[in-house]
């Protein structure tokens, strides 16, 4: 057991990788880069209780989290600049300071030694530590890894989860992917999986036949897919009690990507020849962090929109989107993504993927993170 006081979300048996498994030694991924200077979601806000520290290994860094006594965040490097011991094993102190376990050196909010208990108790410059900046926004903590100052306003809008009510929105799901932050970035921007990773619960190959629009805005990425009349998928079934709507519909999807790895996708159906408005579906949230090279830590929730059912029905329906989009996640796509990360990595040389029109999206992303990636270097 890792030295966590968290233990995560208790989800499908799943919980956050606390060290990440080293046994992952390939050859130096090209695309193994981080984007530091922009915001990583932690964590869900409610994950990080008054009193504990809780560790996370983010952009290969260990990090320590935990609250002041004014309730914000603190987050500084989860390693003792003595003998390398994790902080989080430590124990907070008044004044917002953690005690190493080991030999009780003191460290600040920000980082600084603040106690040394032994010998003159000289504190040199070798004791400090690096801190981070976080916030709390729409029940996430937001993490700024850079050494830039951190900007407030390119934490991108997930307010519908401040403003759905609690009915329509789901709990926050947790895997801990076995891949590079990129594949998943891939498969999310890349609509056309859905029609047959996920054929019946959140597409089908009905919906396979347009390519998907692909639109660049301000260094985002907005990939949109429609079909004019398509069976309805599972997932849109349960939210209507029309049973025009349950067998088929107008679709649309649109999935929109924030740098560096932060994503939101609209997702609705309606009948053939009536307003969208008249619809229904839900705004699927994903917040993707890089651990290390080689695994990712993926949060998720989704928020209907338009509800058509009554609040029993809708109990049920909230806890049915959670359990088929962790099934769709970790059951179909994780599977899949652990795999091609396997099998990138058995080449001796940096993969090349043969491109099909449905990669736009996918490539766009990438070209504008590498372009933010360079500036920053
Ligand atoms: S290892 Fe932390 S004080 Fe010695
Ligand atoms: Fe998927």
């Amino acid at each position: 057991m890792a030295p966590d006081s968290n233990s995560g979300p208790a989800l499908i048996g799943i919980e956050p990788t606390i060290y990440p498994e080293n046994e992952l030694t390939q050859r130096p991924l090209a695309r193994a880069k981080f984007l530091k200077n922009t915001w990583y979601v932690a964590m869900p806000s409610e994950e990080l209780k008054e009193g504990e520290i809780v560790h996370r290994t983010l952009l290969n860094e260990p990090v320590a989290l935990y609250r002041k006594e004014d309730g914000s965040v603190a987050a500084i490097r989860d390693m003792c600049p003595h003998r390398q011991v994790p902080l989080s094993m430590g124990t907070l102190q008044s004044g917002d300071r953690v005690q190493c376990i080991y030999h009780g050196l003191q460290f600040g909010a920000d980082g600084k030694c603040v106690r040394n208990p032994h010998g003159s108790q000289k504190i040199s410059d070798a004791l400090h530590l690096p801190a981070y900046r976080v916030v709390e926004k729409h029940r996430l903590l937001w993490i700024w890894m850079g050494d830039k100052p951190a900007d407030l306003d390119t934490i991108p809008d997930y307010s519908v989860i401040d403003e759905a009510p609690k009915l329509h929105i789901t709990d926050f799901g947790y895997l801990s992917a076995k891949c590079h932050y990129g594949l998943m970035i891939d498969n999310l921007l890349d609509l056309s999986h859905i029609c047959f990773t996920h054929a019946g619960i959140l597409g089908n190959p009905d919906t396979a036949e347009t390519d998907p629009d692909v639109t660049v805005e301000d260094d985002t990425v907005t990939v949109s897919r429609y079909s004019e009349d398509a069976e309805t998928p599972g997932m849109i079934k349960m939210f209507t009690d029309d049973p025009e709507l349950q067998a088929r519909g107008e679709q649309w999807t649109s999935i929109t990507w924030f740098p560096a790895s932060n994503l939101l996708l609209n997702f609705g159906a309606c009948k053939v020849g009536e307003p969208r408005e008249s619809g229904t579906g839900y705004m699927a949230l994903h917040w993707l962090t890089p651990e290390t090279d080689r695994t990712t830590h993926y949060y998720y929730c989704a928020a209907r929109w338009n509800v058509q059912t009554d609040d029993e029905r809708n109990k049920e329906i909230r806890e049915l989107i959670y359990k088929m989009r962790t099934f769709a996640f970790a059951d179909q796509d994780m599977p899949v993504i652990a795999a091609q990360q396997v099998a990138q990595d058995s080449l001796d040389h940096e993969p090349n993927p043969a491109k099909l029109s449905i990669d736009a999206g996918p490539n766009e992303y990438e070209k504008i993170l590498n372009k933010l990636i360079a500036e920053e270097n």
